[in-house]
């Protein structure tokens, strides 16, 4: 193929963005370095995987979960496997009926896996989740007794306090919003809809010990684009940008409104009270997809930012905590919804074609506003890390690990690399030598064995 010929191929086409095509399994992995005992538990990572062997879009592939099993000081398998999903069977089945009822059991299952009331869900936010055990066997649909009647987040909190589950559902047809909370046991306490501007993409929000905080922001979703099978959401001039605040038990009608300036926000790093104030720490892109089913991640200035909305007073206040590229924000699980002094996040460098490289890992010490970066190498890349506290550390520190998935591009072979976090400086922890590549994917999650 020619360099002009090649350049039409989009960015999740190429390279580590492909789909693998087999479902491995793989025991006592190869280990360079030394496992810290203490990790006793699954490492797990979402990634679309078109089982076509394409999709339109990088969002759009079919889910699947690549799980690693580390035990007492050994990595004791490797398995991935898709989300066994209606899309399996039928690829070009629809999810919306010619009447406009929209089947939520259809689902990519593609974005991100955590663990509740002990069930692991594979999540996709326009749909119910997906149950699978802990090697990865998909289970059924999660509905909550049938009491789950919305789209579910992908980007859930689970409360370290009470161990509630806060999420919410987005969608193009009224309800535009939903609120979604969860008992720790796993019963469908609250569903509520609230009411926003349209249908505005809302990928992810926020919680702290006492609200809730829902992102209305101008990325909205366009009929016209979905009816050819485009992306259908871009950037509105029109729409205004606001963020609201509800008590986490509160309604509709207890949400306050803070209008901001106009942006979008994929991800946020966390929230948590102060005084009268509630903070909430996000990375921020000035603009994202102007043009109508824009292909790429990016547009606008991305930062990472707060908003500090002081309830006593109603005003809102906004700045750049740091001016680099950054996403795929991380804290500990055990500091969502309170004040974190660490943040992890990706260096968001730039790939072929308008596609995302992550070359490396940030720290970043939102008190004293030092930070620290990891490179993983120029040819090597990774997605979301995530934390896991060190046994007995206090939990606001940033003793323990990093966790994620890289890849070779030379080699074209991936690893599981654990990082110290508290000294990024140093060469991995260890390396666990994974049987097939891992392709460029979403979010994941530690799963100690304990949960
Ligand atoms: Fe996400």
């Amino acid at each position: 193929m020619s360099a002009g010929a090649e350049k039409e191929v989009p960015f999740h086409q190429q390279g580590n963005f492909l789909p693998v095509e087999e479902e491995v399994t793989a025991f006592n992995l190869d280990v360079e370095g030394a496992l810290p005992p203490e990790l006793t538990g699954l490492y797990v990572r979402q990634s679309a995987n078109p089982i076509t062997g394409y999709s339109e879009h990088w969002f759009l592939g079919d889910g699947m979960l690549h799980g690693v099993r580390l035990e007492n000081g050994r990595a004791a398998w490797y398995r991935n496997r898709y989300v066994k999903t209606p899309y399996l069977d039928d690829p070009d089945i629809q999810r919306i009926s010619e009447l406009g009822q929209i089947d939520r059991t259809v689902s990519k299952a593609n974005t991100s896996i955590v663990k509740h009331a002990g069930k692991l869900l594979a999540l996709e936010e326009g749909s119910f989740p997906y149950v699978v055990d802990d090697e990865l066997c998909t289970q059924g649909i999660e509905d909550y007794a049938g009491k789950l009647t919305s789209a579910f987040s992908a980007h859930p909190k689970i409360c370290p306090v009470t161990g509630e589950m806060i999420s919410f559902g987005y969608g193009q047809l009224p309800p535009y919003l939903t609120y979604l909370r969860v008992s720790p046991d796993g019963q469908l306490l609250q569903s509520d809809e609230i009411t926003v501007g349209g249908p505005t993409m809302m990928h992810d929000f926020a919680i702290t010990e006492h609200y809730a905080i829902f992102m209305d922001l101008p990325v909205v979703f366009s009929l016209e684009e979905a009816l050819k099978g485009a992306m259908p959401f871009h950037w509105s001039d029109d729409y205004p940008a606001r963020i609201g605040v509800m008590p986490r038990d509160g309604r509709d009608a207890d949400v306050r409104w803070f209008d901001v300036n106009p942006c979008f926000i994929f991800h946020t790093l966390n929230a948590y009270e102060h005084g009268d104030s509630v903070v909430l720490d996000a990375c921020r892109s000035s603009e994202m997809w102007r043009k109508a089913g824009e292909m790429t991640l990016g547009g606008g200035e991305l930062t990472l930012h707060r908003f500090t909305f002081d309830l006593a007073r109603g005003s809102v206040k906004e700045e750049t905590v740091d001016e680099r590229a950054l996403e795929f924000p991380r804290v500990a699980a055990g500091r969502v919804g309170l004040p974190n002094r660490y943040g992890f996040m990706l260096d968001v460098g730039e790939g072929p074609d308008g596609g995302p490289a992550f070359h490396g890992v940030v720290k970043i010490d939102l008190e004293t506003g030092a930070s620290q970066a990891h490179k993983y190498g120029e040819a090597s890349a990774s997605a979301e890390v995530v934390f896991v506290p060190a046994e007995g550390a206090d939990p606001n520190s940033d003793e323990g690990w990093l966790m994620s998935y890289v890849h070779d591009e030379n080699s074209n072979k991936t690893d599981l690399v654990i990082l110290d976090a508290s000294d990024l400086s140093k060469p991995a922890v260890a390396k666990v030598k994974l049987p097939q590549r891992v392709p460029y994917g979403f979010h994941g999650n530690w799963v100690p064995d304990e949960s």
